[in-house]
């Protein structure tokens, strides 16, 4: 740690601990704290008042900020420089939004004029009556395409798509169950094209098909990569090979060929507003400096709860069903990413990284695990996130019920209430973040989903590690798949599962 980062630490820890009450006595507080950024889909205000950031923690924060150099390594991710240095990759996911090294964002756009053409095309009946596409992926190559689709074909879909992650045959047989081979196209999403779960079922998939009766299987099949040769290798035509750069990571791919599945339920127009939406988002926090950057402000708060104030948790409610998916999504973008305990030099860190993430939906959350977030041990920060516009054309009670039981959580989470029987007794100073949109739609999806990847990537430099490798995962797949080629040994526990599995 350099001094500047050492003294920024030393001034954080020694910040005072005022309520959240003692900070709303400052009448501009709400001001200071909330913001509201029109976008291309409608304003979205982001309000950070009921945590407790204050203008001490904030100036702490931004010398902090300093310290680091995140203007510095901000516009190294836009420039392109090999910032994931243990990897030794650039990380140009904004460069698929139009934002970045000028030859990237070319390349990018001529991948997307291939995508949208592909989509485009199938949409006008070149491969056939297409009705269903099974897209096969895993990890960053299903969560995004599962969140869009879900969150913006509520009003139906231009093909019907089911994604499917899990190795475990029941998922891809449901698939099966709902669609017709005649009329399913299969779309093979890897950024590797060597993931074992994605591969297993690709070549289920193809074997579905011909036992369906299609007579050329692979001519049914798209692959989503950034190792096209690979795929070609694998079976599939080039002309239905849909690359991506390398420099884009799995769990930033969303916005590559990875949203095939997307655009072709959506239509290339829409897709075309998701990628403008998040390039808003983009300019915002590559404009920004200070904790104006929405994004960086977030991760302000998101290292006040982790490293002063112990939260090993942070919880994400969605009061719109829409967004049902968002929180599954925001676990690998967070966890994946920031869950490390090295620096990017590879040095120990100074304090806990990425706090767990996890979630649902409101208001069938409140009737579950909202207890513990009012009256447990654990202090748990929580993002609440909110449409003004109704997703439903019911009764407008519902949606005014929905919001009102949104707000009313983060107003009983402040304030609490005292109370002579302790069973019934609230403590309060709960903190909460809202992000309240004036509507779900592409655009807004797409620059909601863009502040989470820049807050992560803030959290990240603040914490000086590298938030784009992920060798977390990679010892386990290892002995996964030393188990299946037989000859190793293992701990007289895992042995006795082996051999009461049948599996050794
Ligand atoms: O195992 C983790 C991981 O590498 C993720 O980072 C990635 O999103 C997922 O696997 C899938 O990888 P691929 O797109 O290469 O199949």
């Amino acid at each position: 740690m350099n001094d500047a980062v050492a003294a920024a630490w030393t001034k954080l820890h020694a910040l005072d601990r005022p309520t959240l009450a003692q900070l709303f006595t400052d009448p501009g507080r709400l001001d200071a704290l909330s913001a509201r950024l029109d976008l291309p889909g409608g304003a979205v205000r982001f309000d950070w008042s009921k945590t407790h950031l204050d203008s001490a923690a904030i100036a702490a924060f931004e010398a902090l900020a300093a310290a680091v150099d995140f203007s510095g390594k901000r516009a190294a991710m836009f420039a392109g420089d090999a910032i994931n240095v243990t990897e030794g990759r650039a990380v140009e996911h904004t460069a698929q939004r139009g934002l970045g090294n000028p030859d990237s964002v070319e390349l990018a756009e001529l991948f997307h004029a291939r995508m949208a053409s592909l989509v485009r095309v199938i949409h006008a009946g070149a491969l056939g009556e297409i009705k269903h596409l099974i897209h096969i992926g895993i990890g960053g190559s299903a969560l995004g395409p599962a969140l869009a689709i879900d969150a913006l074909t509520r009003d139906g879909a231009m093909v019907d798509v089911h994604v499917v992650s899990n190795i475990d045959g029941v998922a891809l047989e449901a698939a099966f169950k709902a669609c017709d081979p005649a009329t399913t196209l299969i779309a093979v999403a890897s950024k590797t094209f060597t993931t074992t779960e994605t591969m297993t079922n690709a070549a289920s998939a193809l074997a579905w098909l011909t036992e369906g009766g299609v007579a050329d299987p692979y001519g049914r099949v798209v692959a989503l990569t950034a190792n096209p040769d690979k795929a070609v290798e694998w079976g599939v035509d080039e002309t239905r090979v849909l690359p991506f750069s390398e420099s884009v990571g799995g769990r930033y791919s969303l916005w590559s060929s990875i949203g095939f599945p997307v655009a072709l339920a959506v239509g290339w127009e829409e897709f075309a507003e998701f990628l403008d939406g998040a390039a808003a988002m983009d300019r915002h926090f590559l404009e920004t400096d200070g904790a104006a950057n929405l994004p960086l402000r977030a991760a302000f708060a998101d290292l006040y709860y982790a490293r002063l104030r112990g939260c090993q948790t942070r919880a994400v409610f969605a009061y719109d069903e829409r967004l049902r998916l968002f929180p599954d999504y925001l676990q690998q973008l967070e966890m994946e990413s920031n869950g490390k305990a090295v620096k990017a030099d590879g040095s120990p860190v100074d304090g806990p990284t990425a706090p767990i993430t996890w979630g649902g939906v409101g208001t069938d959350a409140q009737h579950a695990v909202f207890q513990l977030l009012h009256q447990g041990t654990n202090l748990v920060p929580v993002d609440f996130i909110a449409s003004i516009a109704p997703g439903d054309e019911l009764d407008p009670a519902h949606h005014r019920n929905l919001l009102a039981n949104c707000f009313a959580q983060g107003a009983a989470l402040m304030a609490g209430k005292p109370g002579s029987d302790p069973a019934r007794a609230y403590p309060g100073d709960r903190p909460s973040a809202t992000i309240l949109c004036e509507d779900i739609n592409a655009a807004t999806l797409g620059a909601l989903i863009a502040f989470h990847e820049h807050r992560t990537f803030a959290g990240g430099v603040l914490m000086e590690i590298n938030s784009f490798d992920q060798f977390g995962v990679e010892l386990g797949k290892e002995i996964a798949k030393s188990i299946l080629g037989g000859g190793a040994t293992f701990d007289a526990s895992t042995e006795a599962l082996l051999a009461e599995a049948g599996i050794k």
